[in-house]
């Protein structure tokens, strides 16, 4: 039955780690939580169901068919959730739960829940790297999961390498964040540009960037699981469109700046963020062929020959939406090499944005293909640092400041 307590579902999986749920458990309460437990049948051979009840001070739910006459038991469940927090999830429950698989109480309650799903794997270091593992994970992000991800370390099977299940405080912590969040874009529209744009010079050449488009995807999906009405116009990337997001696929910086002029003049969005790397610069002529060495380009063997291409400039996106913004909150981003705050403080002024997110892309361990990053956010009430976050967290953060701005 829902109650008015915020409450979190623990999901405990059969591995080693399963005794560190017990720790999680405690900090989520001591901040307050209701929790309930749910196990599989394995889990419940590492650590005793009783352990959980007397933690808990509620019944542990194991059984799929219940005892006594109450509701449908995986429904009741997912209705009590506002969070479901799995930890730790084995890549057998990872597996299943990206197929879809229902077999147990808490692969049957995790199918059958609305609530925002995180789950926290741990892992022999071979089961974490296999490629139906990883495949699953991808699967389970593109729907907007959230995934703690495990650390490096000496696994309980004797091995070195990641699998461990994340520090305990991490989870308490991103569960504690995801409960405060629950819905605070309700009724919110957001316009989110992604990915790089591709500028041909001929059908098999082009300008790009190697901008991956993840940052602009995990924001798009976690703004829609926060309750927003997402439009993501993003150029061409390997991802997979996020889960209840409207998402517009273009190549060129002219047609990203025709679906976002279209969008925003329908839709009148409350956010717009232009994370897209766009392509400042296009060929004055696309070629309709490919063009040919030695013929429209210089021959292989003329090796002093110099090719020329003539540009034009690309429309800036974000500047002619800042434009007629109205009560939009407009979000940039300024990957800079040098002079970080300066560099984007310009750009702030310039652009005529409410906030800009600054990287420093000189930093060869952050940035691009790097799963951390660290962001410095620049607006008119000043500068906050981020710190070194996952991106997955960085874009939770940057939502929270959003959200803390609207009216
Ligand atoms: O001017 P610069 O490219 O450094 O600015 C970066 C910011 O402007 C990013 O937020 C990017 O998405 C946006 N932008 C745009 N249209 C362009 C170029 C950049 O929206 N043509």
């Amino acid at each position: 039955m829902k109650t008015n307590e915020p409450t979190v579902l623990l999901g405990v999986t059969g591995c080693i780690a399963a005794y560190k749920a017990c720790e999680v458990l405690r900090l989520l309460q001591k901040a307050g939580a209701r929790v309930k437990v749910v196990m599989t049948p394995t889990g419940a051979e590492f650590v005793t169901p009783a352990t959980f009840r007397a933690l808990s001070q509620n019944e542990v739910a194991l059984a799929m068919i219940a005892e006594h006459d109450e509701p449908i038991h995986h429904i009741s469940l997912a209705q009590e959730a506002d969070v479901f927090l799995i930890a730790p999830a084995t890549a057998n429950t990872i597996n299943k739960l990206a197929a879809g698989i229902a077999d147990n109480l808490l692969t049957t309650t995790a199918l059958a829940t609305e609530a925002p799903l995180i789950i926290a794997p741990a892992m022999n270091v071979h089961m974490w790297r296999d490629p139906a593992t990883q495949a699953a994970l991808a699967t389970l992000i593109a729907r907007g999961v959230q995934i703690i991800e495990p650390e490096e370390g000496y696994l309980a099977c004797g091995e070195e390498g990641e699998g461990k299940l994340a520090d305990v405080q991490t989870i308490a912590q991103s569960t504690l964040a995801e409960l405060n969040r629950s819905q605070d874009y309700a009724g919110r529209r957001v316009l989110i540009t992604a990915g790089a744009t591709r500028e041909h010079i001929d059908p098999v050449r082009f300008i790009s960037s190697p901008a991956s488009g993840r940052t602009g995807y995990l924001l798009a999906g976690q703004a829609a699981r926060r309750g927003a009405e997402v439009w993501l116009v993003s150029g061409p990337t390997e991802l997979p469109d996020p889960f209840g997001v409207n998402v517009l696929r273009v190549t060129s910086a002219d047609q990203m700046n025709q679906a976002c002029q279209e969008v925003f003049s329908a839709q009148k969005p409350d956010v717009a963020v232009f994370s897209a790397a766009v392509a400042d610069f296009k060929p004055v002529t696309t070629a309709s062929q490919k063009l040919k060495k030695g013929t429209d380009l210089p021959a292989r063997e003329a090796t002093d020959a110099v090719m020329k291409l003539e540009l034009a400039l690309n429309p800036d996106i974000l500047f002619s939406i800042a434009e007629r913004k109205g009560q939009c909150f407009v979000v940039g981003f300024a990957a800079e090499s040098e002079n970080l705050l300066d560099n984007a403080l310009a750009k702030l002024r310039a652009k005529g944005a409410d906030l800009i997110v600054a990287n420093d892309i000189s930093d060869p361990n952050l940035g691009f293909a790097s799963e951390l990053n660290r962001w410095q956010l620049l607006s008119s009430s000043g500068a906050e640092d981020t710190g070194i976050l996952s991106k997955q967290a960085l874009v939770g953060l940057l939502l929270d400041r959003i959200a803390s701005k609207l009216n």
